[in-house]
Formats: structure tokens, sequence, C-alpha cells
């Protein structure tokens, strides 16, 4: 974790870059300290496709979080999705040699070395390994094996992959941006952290995150990521349908969208009429919100059976009492909810960031659900295996390798 006392998530979106420092509070609960966002350019569906404008947005992003946090970065954790990733289950198995028969840390990286040890396609590079159980002799569904007796053990992966040239791109980006990668972390994963409640991902549970270009859906269930997808559809698309059905701008097209959209007609409650710019026309021209609606509407149906569909297709539709949560930023269109329900026929909700300490109301939207996950992702990980040291801790080990020969030279 270097030297400082903080982490840092980021989130290189189709819509949006999005940068979250938090860190440990004297009480061991996750602080956020800042966030940063800047509207992204030079990035499709997971995937750069413009170095130069992406770095600057990234950068943008990151000096806004400094500002406001007033600390420098220097390392991130770093959030992909998209279609490259692509995951596989595998299995590994050892025996238990020594006399004792208890397992060791040492063991449990070993049964994971072996079940990651399986061909991936060469343009594929394995980015985590996720242990689902552990199986010691019979015994099946262990969670934690270590201390545990036991002459084999046995586990259940699930190993992620990205494709290797989007994974050097966007590496090659946030380097350009002048910061070092600590960690790439499944995005989903992430947004798991910070919108899902345990219970819902114990029970079953599939988390869609619609952003702009793409949709990244999870399944959990038993608190492991079960099924990874993600389809090119998100937010931009209606927004495009909007600039060309009212002929105006992207731009304007997306204010409109967020300020007066609504995912279905028979839920609109503020019908009214919007004042819409025309492209080279000064004259504004006045449009009913049903108009708005009726060009949302058929675009948001085709997304959420695209999603259904996806749903569907992982075999685990049967498997998730806790339904679907909505969450990124264009599952914040008014009336989606009810909408979703109807389609999916499952209990369905928008899932925003859980409140964590200093969060402000730029983070309660969607947009930074991602990169509060990997903070809190990489704080927890960090608490788990003891590299986190808190300032007044850290001090507690330097004076005294500063000091010794000092105190050396007096006793
Ligand atoms: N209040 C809102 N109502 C409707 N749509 C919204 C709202 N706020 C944001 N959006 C839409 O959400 C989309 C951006 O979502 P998000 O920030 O999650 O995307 P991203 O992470 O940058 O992209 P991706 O994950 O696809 O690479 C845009 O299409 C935007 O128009
Ligand atoms: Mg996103």
């Amino acid at each position: 974790m270097g030297k400082n006392n903080f982490v840092v998530g980021l989130d290189v979106g189709t819509s949006k870059v999005s940068a979250c420092i938090g860190q440990l509070n004297d009480n061991d609960q996750i602080q956020i300290i800042g966030i940063g966002q800047a509207v992204s350019e030079g990035v499709k569906q997971g995937m750069i496709t413009d170095l130069e404008r992406a770095t600057k947005a990234v950068s943008k992003a990151i000096e806004e979080a400094e500002k406001i946090s007033g600390v420098d970065i220097s390392e991130v954790s770093l959030g992909v999705g998209g279609s490259h990733i692509k995951s596989q289950h595998s299995r590994g198995v050892i025996a238990i040699s020594r006399t004792d028969k208890e397992i060791t840390p040492k063991d449990v990286e070993r049964v994971i070395d072996q079940a990651r040890a399986i061909p991936v396609p060469l343009e594929q590079e394995v980015i985590d390994v996720l242990p689902q159980r552990y199986i010691i002799d019979d015994q099946d569904g262990i969670v934690d094996p270590i201390g545990m007796s036991g002459i084999r053990l046995e586990t259940e992966v699930l190993i992620i992959s990205g494709g290797v040239a989007a994974i050097q791109n966007m590496v090659k980006v946030v380097n350009k941006a002048g910061l070092r990668i600590k960690d790439l972390v499944v995005g989903s994963l992430a947004v798991s952290s910070s919108v899902l409640l345990k219970d819902e991902k114990e029970l079953g549970v599939a988390l869609v995150d619609i952003g702009g270009g793409k949709t990244d859906i999870a399944v959990f269930i038993e608190g492991n990521i079960r099924y990874l997808g993600s389809l090119p559809v998100g937010g931009e698309l209606i927004s495009k349908d909007i600039a060309f059905g009212l002929r105006t701008s992207f731009k304007e097209a997306e204010e409109i969208k967020k300020e007066y959209g609504w995912a279905k007609r028979d839920l609109i409650t503020n019908a009214g009429e919007i004042s819409v710019t025309g492209i080279g026309r000064r004259e504004a021209r006045k449009v009913p919100v049903e108009a708005l609606v009726e060009i949302i509407e058929p675009r948001m149906e085709e997304i959420l059976n695209i999603i259904n569909k996806e749903i569907q297709k992982s075999n685990l539709a049967e498997l998730i009492p806790s339904g679907l949560i909505l969450t990124g930023g264009a599952s914040q269109l008014r009336g989606l909810e009810q909408y979703a329900e109807q389609v999916f026929g499952m209990p369905t909700r928008i899932g925003a960031p859980q409140e964590m300490l200093g969060m402000s109301s730029q983070s309660q939207n969607s947009g930074a659900a991602l990169s509060m996950g990997l903070v809190q992702l990489s704080l927890q990980e960090a608490m788990e295996s003891g590299h986190y040291y808190k300032k007044g801790k850290t001090k507690l080990f330097e004076p005294i390798e500063r000091w010794k020969h000092w105190l050396e030279d007096i006793f």
C-alpha cells in the first residue's frame, strides 16, 4: 500500500471516470475523503478507443479527488469490465501430508494454485481467482479451511480473465496519467461490495449495472459470484434515440433524459412540456413529456429484455430469491424499478452505494458505486491481511527502528 494512509478506487467508464479515496478512521470504519468525477472520452464498453482523451479524463477525475481530499494520488485499484471479461469454474485437490494434518495458509495457497493451472485462451489473461468453497475429505461447503484437520483439501474456484489487449490499453491510460496500478478488480465484484447487502448475496441475487455503454451482470449465490456477463447496451442508446427523435444534440438529449425522462408512459406522474433546443436553430420548441417517453420506452423495453435473456441464460434465475438489483447511472431513470419488475417477474430494486462516512450527496448516486466499492474491497483486504497501518500504528515501528542504536548507546 506504500507509505500513504489511504486507498484509491478508479472506474474508467464509457460516460464518466470516477475516482474515490478512502481510509480507515480510528475506529476501523471506512471513511470517504474525496471523490472526483470527469466526463469520460475515448472509452467504449470497458475498452479504450482513444488513449489521449481517456488519459485526460482520468487525470481530471484524479485531480479533482486530490483537490477535495488534499492528498497526492500515486496508486489506484482499477475496476475492469466489459465483454472481454470471461469467467470459468475450476477445481484443485491436494493432499495434506504433514503428521498434524492441520491445514495452513500455505496449503490453501497451494490448492488455489492447482485450481488455477488450467489453460486460458492465448488472448486472455487471468486477473482474479475467486475461491468459492472448500471440501475437506468428504465434508463439503467449508468457507475457511485454515486450522481445520484433514488429509485431502479440495477447492472450487472461479477464474476471471480479461482480454490482454483491452487490459493493456486500460493500464496504459492509467500509467500515462501518472499512476501505478495496485490491483485489477472485476467491476461487478467492486459494485457488489458497495451496493449489495450481505443477506442478498448469501440468499441469491443478480446485480445489474446499467452504465452508459454496457450493462454488466453478476449473479451471486451463497456469497459468491456464480455468473458474470456483459452486454453492449446502456443509457447512451436511449440518449441517442432522444437526440434523433427530438432533433437535438446528444448533450441536450442527456440532460432532458435525466431531468424529464421516464421508463414507461403509463408511469408518468408529471406530464407537462419540455423546451428543446434544435440543432443550429435558436428557437426552442415545446415538446410534451409523453413524446419524450414514447422515444425512451421501446428502447428501455429492449434493454430490459436483453438483460432478462442473459439472466435466463445463466440458468440461475430460479436460485435468486432476492431478485434483481439495478445500479449504474442508467438505473436512475424514473419508473425503472416498476417497469423492470414487470418485465423480470422478480423482486427488483434500484441499488445505490450504502452509506459510508464522509459520503457527500454526489456519491449517493450510483455513478460512484464502483469506485467506492474498490475502496471498500481494498481496505477490507488490507485489514484482513494486516498490511494496513493507521498513522499511529506505523509510527510505533519507525521510531523504534530509528532510535535503536541511540537506545543501545544509552543502556
Ligand atoms: N438521473 C438519470 N436518469 C437517467 N439516466 C441517467 C441518470 N443519470 C445518469 N444517467 C445515465 O447513466 C449513464 C451513465 O452511467 P454510468 O455512469 O454508470 O456509466 P459508465 O460507468 O461511465 O459506463 P459503462 O459502465 O457503460 O462503461 C448515461 O447514459 C447517463 O445518461
Ligand atoms: Mg460503469
